[in-house]
């Protein structure tokens, strides 16, 4: 630190940094009379004012040009806070208790008590006091962070104590705490379950994003078949429809798509299916399979000839069930098939995809359920009833929804 007279009128105070709240006129008034013999103020490299406010004052009111600085280097504002009250804190005209308290709640949350206490000159007990209802507060909300990234099935408990720099065994802790105590069932309390396998919305689809799973067959779905904290996976994640139910009952979601809708990036992983299962997909205990309907949904998702959406039938069958026999030979707990027989658009012939997939999961796994989600007829256009009648064939309407069990 270097002491130097700098010019009265360059000093700069900040109200904001500048801890002291009060200005006391009686105490300039004393220094007035004797500012030859006050201490240096404390000053950084670009004139802010660190300490020393009333002795500045005192030589602005008794018109002095210059004033003896010591010359601090601060890296960063944080610093510059930081030095404003420690120094404030110890010596001189000290900041009161109210001031000191304001500060160690304003920064209990990335200054440890034992740093706050010697910044402000007071013990850790009375910082730990002040900050008692804050650090309530800042811990709930981290847990509430921990176990939001814990429902994210690709996050392992190393990986999140990592991101929040505790150590795996807190990080285990919260987890079972919220296990025993989070109240998991609570959001199922209320829920009207769909009480026939005809599941059929009121209201109709949900027109938001093309080929979106309504969340009510998703909720039923999760109610039937899965428990809290089990791991959902959904590699046609689309608009996030499992996410959201997901996210809202407690279960660890593994979502990802081909292509990932902006805003959804931190709850769906960009994965294309014919590159197999990823590396980092825990054991799932319920598999969730809402593919798009090969080349019937044309350029619906997307353009690339990757999409399943734009595919022959030969691609899709051998592109999906190479990804369901992978699945398959992962022993997943649970896998469902969410998928409608199709016409072809010309001769109306007629392939149920339903009963093609279920071979290929025989002997390892056992229907458990199977449900009939009905379109509406509005779906069929009337030039699909007249090649309908022409061709003497009844038009599908509905969707197979089935869950296998592992045997
Ligand atoms: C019927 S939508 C799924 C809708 C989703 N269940 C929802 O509720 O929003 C089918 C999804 O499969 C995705 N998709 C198509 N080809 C894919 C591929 N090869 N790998 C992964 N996802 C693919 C599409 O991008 C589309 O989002």
């Amino acid at each position: 630190m270097a002491v130097q007279g700098v010019a009265v009128e360059d000093i700069v105070y900040r109200d904001d940094l500048y801890p002291r709240i009060e200005v006391d006129h009686s105490l300039i008034e004393i220094y007035q009379q004797d500012i030859e013999r006050l201490p240096a103020i404390m000053i950084n490299q670009n004139n802010i004012l660190i300490d020393g406010r009333h002795r500045w004052l005192a030589h602005k009111r008794a018109g002095a040009n210059t004033i003896p600085a010591d010359i601090i280097e601060t890296e960063s504002e944080a610093h510059l806070e930081i030095l404003a009250y420690k120094y404030n804190s110890a010596h001189g005209k000290q900041l009161s208790t109210e001031e000191k308290r304001i500060f160690a709640v304003k920064r209990c949350d990335i200054i440890s008590t034992a740093k706050i206490a010697s910044i402000l000159s007071v013990s850790e007990r009375t910082v730990r006091y002040w900050t008692q209802a804050k650090r309530k507060d800042l811990e709930e909300h981290r847990n509430k962070l921990i176990i939001s990234e814990y429902l994210r099935a690709w996050n392992t408990q190393e990986a999140i104590a990592e991101k929040f720099e505790l150590t795996q065994k807190t990080v285990s802790n919260i987890i079972d705490n919220f296990r025993k105590n989070g109240n998991l069932a609570e959001s199922t309390k209320n829920f009207n379950p769909y009480l026939y396998s005809i599941w059929s919305l009121k209201n109709g689809d949900d027109k938001s994003h093309f080929g979106a799973f309504p969340a009510a067959y998703m909720e039923n779905l999760i109610y039937y078949h899965t428990e809290p904290l089990e791991i959902v996976y959904d590699p046609f994640a689309g608009s996030g429809t499992t996410v959201k139910v997901c996210k809202a009952w407690h279960r660890r979601y593994y979502c990802s798509d081909r292509v990932v809708k902006q805003g959804l990036e931190d709850d769906i992983k960009q994965w294309d299916i014919a590159d197999g299962l990823p590396e980092d997909l825990p054991l799932p205990d319920f598999v969730f399979l809402d593919p798009p309907y090969w080349i019937q949904a044309g350029n619906k998702y997307s353009k690339d000839k990757e999409c399943l959406g734009n595919m022959s039938l030969e691609d899709f069958y051998s592109t999906f069930e190479l990804f369901l026999k992978e699945l398959i030979g992962r022993k997943a707990k649970r896998i469902s098939i969410v998928i409608a027989p199709t016409q072809y658009r010309n001769n109306m012939v007629y392939e149920d995809h339903i009963f093609r997939f279920a071979k290929l999961l025989d002997g390892k796994y056992k229907i458990e359920m199977r449900r009939i989600l009905p379109y509406s007829t509005q779906q069929c256009t009337p030039q699909m009833v007249i090649r309908a009648k022409e061709k003497r064939v009844d038009l599908v309407i509905h969707r197979d929804l089935v869950v296998w069990r592992r045997v």
